[in-house]
């Protein structure tokens, strides 16, 4: 079931945003595993996270990062997922490398880099088929691409792979993602959308026909998880349905 928060504006978003992080962090006992969203959006989020009101309340040794998916550059890269959350989370709470798991994205071959993150990821999740998430969170694109689950892109229809590599079109290039199995399968999904850019997309994934191929945010349902949208007002403004309503 889906449900959503309509804040006002970012700052207010990601305020509720790290409260919820902070909330779910305390409640899981052991471990507590995220796969990261990419893009611009979380930026502010995870600067949020790493400032000096919320750093404290974070058992951070007890956190381990993932990406949910990442381009294929390598680490140093100004378009690299791990990049960003490096300088504006890891960086900043001097996370170190035995809690991030990241893509090896400078591997020439994606195929390559798919399979040794697939693996990796059943390593740490001691080889369950399907690694469970205590949390994903994700991005919307304008094109109602999530991860890097782009519309019409041959990974839409993965069903059994954890971590694939993409062709996508637009960009004459692959990205690397984890898929939807994986990611319906996490305990916590939480949808980070902003901007007046994104509305249309997302009237589209939550309240337009189903049409998977053409807006692949549409097959995000978490099998056994909760689904949360934190979205802002500007990203809210073409949506016709009442403001925190429980979707279906
Ligand atoms: C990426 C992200 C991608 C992102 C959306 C939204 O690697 O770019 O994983 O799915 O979340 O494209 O991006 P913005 O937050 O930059 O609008």
């Amino acid at each position: 079931m889906a449900a959503i928060h309509v804040s006002k504006d970012l700052h207010e978003l990601n305020h509720f945003a790290a409260e919820l992080f902070v909330a779910l962090v305390k409640k899981i006992p052991g471990r507590f595993t995220v796969a990261l969203a990419g893009g611009s959006t979380p930026k502010a989020l995870y600067r949020l996270l790493a400032s000096d009101e919320f750093r404290d309340r974070i058992d951070w040794p007890k956190v381990f990062f993932f990406f949910g998916d990442e381009r294929c550059v390598p680490p140093d890269h100004p378009d690299s997922n791990y990049r960003m959350a490096k300088e504006n989370l890891f960086d900043l709470l001097e996370i170190g490398p035995k809690n991030i798991v990241r893509w090896p994205a400078e591997t020439t071959r994606p195929e390559e880099a798919a399979a040794i993150y697939e693996n990796a990821l059943k390593d740490f999740f001691s080889n369950d088929s399907l690694p469970r998430f205590d949390l994903v969170l994700l991005g919307l694109g304008a094109d109602g691409h999530t991860a890097s689950l782009f519309p019409f892109s041959p990974a839409l229809k993965e069903a059994s792979r954890i971590a694939v590599a993409n062709p996508v079109e637009k960009f004459a290039a692959n990205r690397l993602t984890l898929t939807f199995p994986v990611i319906n399968h996490a305990a916590n999904v939480i949808f980070l959308v902003s901007g007046a850019e994104k509305a249309g997309a997302l009237k589209e994934v939550l309240e337009g026909a189903p049409n998977p191929d053409k807006y692949p945010a549409q097959m995000v349902k978490p099998v056994n998880g909760n689904l949360l949208w934190l979205i802002d007002e500007p990203a809210n403004g073409q949506r016709t349905a009442d403001h925190d309503q429980t979707g279906n």
